[in-house]
């Protein structure tokens, strides 16, 4: 279920856990920017390496790729991105500060029929009629709107002029398009086949904010799947149940925590002809949380004729030549952690306490197991323990022997770690130890020589 919490109460919970740190925060910050911190960095890298395994290394058909961020401009040239990928600005005359029209006018009347392609001069109206003032300084005193751009512009090498002007990319899919040829021939595989990749992406975002949830730098995962033009339908169906399944079956969100948003036609990026969002219900409202696009053959056509170098795929079983299609599914790492954390995140009433927990599925968990002594005499032989089943499994495991046991039992639950081993004096007399279970804390004993069956019962199989 969607949290409860406001969008504040999740960032300091974050802060105060080691999740995510305001970016430079030691020079005041610099806005929208994050830092993912010690049990965060962690629970980032799990996002990934689930997405992973359950996209792409458990499928004999997808392979993976880790492309550049800098690219030859003429990559976003063919793409449409120099030309289109632009959002509408205005500027507020009177404070100076920038906006999205669109989201202005979406934000003060919700339910305008507006989309990518309604024009300036109509969204410049929509804006005087409705006395949409600036939200910082309350004037209405707006410029014309004009197209700003999202590309990070940087130079290559000592000459900052337009000949070594280039783009940071604003999307990792291309990285996949024009390595086509070369992926195809080097895996080998055949029609339809999909790559991975798992990179950053920058946006020069006119309006970012929402914590993690628009920023301008940010991760994202994504896979193209090259297909027949006739397969289209079928695997857009397919990859819209295999990113429910992912949130559901391996994220554990709630089925009635998502919704699917169609994208009506006026509104599709320029390359797409049908795309559908998984929405989430973050704090500040319903957003998009995953999406998948059918790209059509947009990119390789583009591309192929910009290069003048054929990208077109022979087919050895019928000797059809053409240039695939492609779904794309699509997913940001940070939103997809900003959602797990929203969903995740609880504060419950144990007695007269109340306890914070992270109910996150195993997979996910930035430890796996807290080992705790019970009290600091025992800590050495608790540590023997904890290292050698640390370096034999090489899992998250953490040590913890400050403050009460049960303090620290709340600290771990924070953090989402699914089991504390408690290392008292029966751990020496009885070669025994207690496991509590994050969720339901239920506490069992169990002998340490069966703490090796527990672990790949639980954990590495779990
Ligand atoms: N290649 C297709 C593409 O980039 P997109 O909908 O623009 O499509 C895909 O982006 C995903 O990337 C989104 O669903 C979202 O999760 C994430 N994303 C996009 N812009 C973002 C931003 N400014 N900050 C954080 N995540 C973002």
């Amino acid at each position: 279920m969607a949290t409860k919490f406001n969008q504040q109460d999740i960032v300091n919970y974050l802060k105060n856990y080691g999740f995510v740190y305001p970016n430079s925060e030691i020079y005041n910050g610099l806005a929208n920017a994050w830092d993912f911190g010690n049990v965060g960095a962690i629970l980032k890298k799990n996002i990934k390496d689930l997405w992973y395994k359950y996209f792409i290394s458990s499928h004999n058909e997808m392979v993976f790729l880790d492309s550049s961020i800098i690219y030859n401009s003429s990559v976003w040239k063919a793409s449409g991105h120099l030309a289109n990928f632009s959002d509408p600005l205005v500027d507020c005359k009177e404070c100076k500060n920038r906006f999205r029209a669109d989201k202005l006018i979406e934000e003060f009347l919700p339910g305008t029929e507006i989309s990518e392609s309604t024009d300036h001069k109509t969204l410049h109206d929509i804006l005087i009629k409705n006395k949409i003032v600036c939200p910082n300084c309350g004037k209405l005193n707006w410029t014309d709107i004009r197209n700003f751009n999202l590309m990070f512009k940087t130079f290559q090498g000592v000459v900052e002029d337009d000949l070594s002007k280039l783009y940071l990319r604003p999307e990792t899919a291309q990285g996949i398009f024009v390595n086509f040829k070369n992926l195809a021939r080097t895996s080998r595989k055949k029609i339809p086949f999909g790559v991975g990749q798992i990179g950053k992406a920058f946006r020069n975002e006119i309006t970012p904010g929402n914590f993690i949830f628009r920023t301008r730098e940010f991760e994202q995962m994504e896979i193209e799947f090259f297909i027949h033009k006739n397969d289209a339908t079928k695997y857009f169906d397919y990859f819209e149940k295999k990113l429910h399944d992912f949130l559901v079956d391996e994220c554990k969100f709630a089925e009635n925590s998502l919704r699917i948003y169609n994208h009506p036609k006026e509104s599709l990026s320029h390359y797409s002809s049908k795309t559908i969002d998984y929405e989430y219900e973050f704090p500040h409202g319903w957003g998009e949380l995953c999406g998948l696009a059918d790209r059509g053959n947009y990119d390789l056509t583009v591309h192929q004729e910009l290069s003048k170098k054929d990208l077109t795929y022979l087919d050895p079983d019928t000797n059809e030549r053409y240039l695939p299609n492609v779904v794309e599914p699509s997913m940001g790492v940070e939103r997809l952690f900003y959602a797990i954390i929203c969903e995740h995140y609880h504060v419950e009433k144990v007695g007269e306490e109340e306890r914070e927990v992270l109910t996150l599925p195993i997979a996910l968990c930035p430890y796996k197991i807290a080992f705790l002594p019970l009290v600091n005499k025992l800590k050495d032989d608790a540590f023997k323990l904890y290292e050698k089943l640390l370096k034999k499994y090489q899992i998250n495991m953490d040590f913890d022997t400050s403050g009460s046991i049960g303090k620290r039992y709340r600290r771990q639950d924070a953090i989402g770690t699914k089991y504390c081993i408690t290392f008292d004096y029966d751990s020496l007399e009885k070669q025994t130890v207690t496991i509590r279970e994050r969720d339901s804390m239920e506490q069992t004993t169990v002998k340490i020589d069966e703490l090796d069956k527990f672990i790949v019962e639980h954990i590495i199989l779990g």
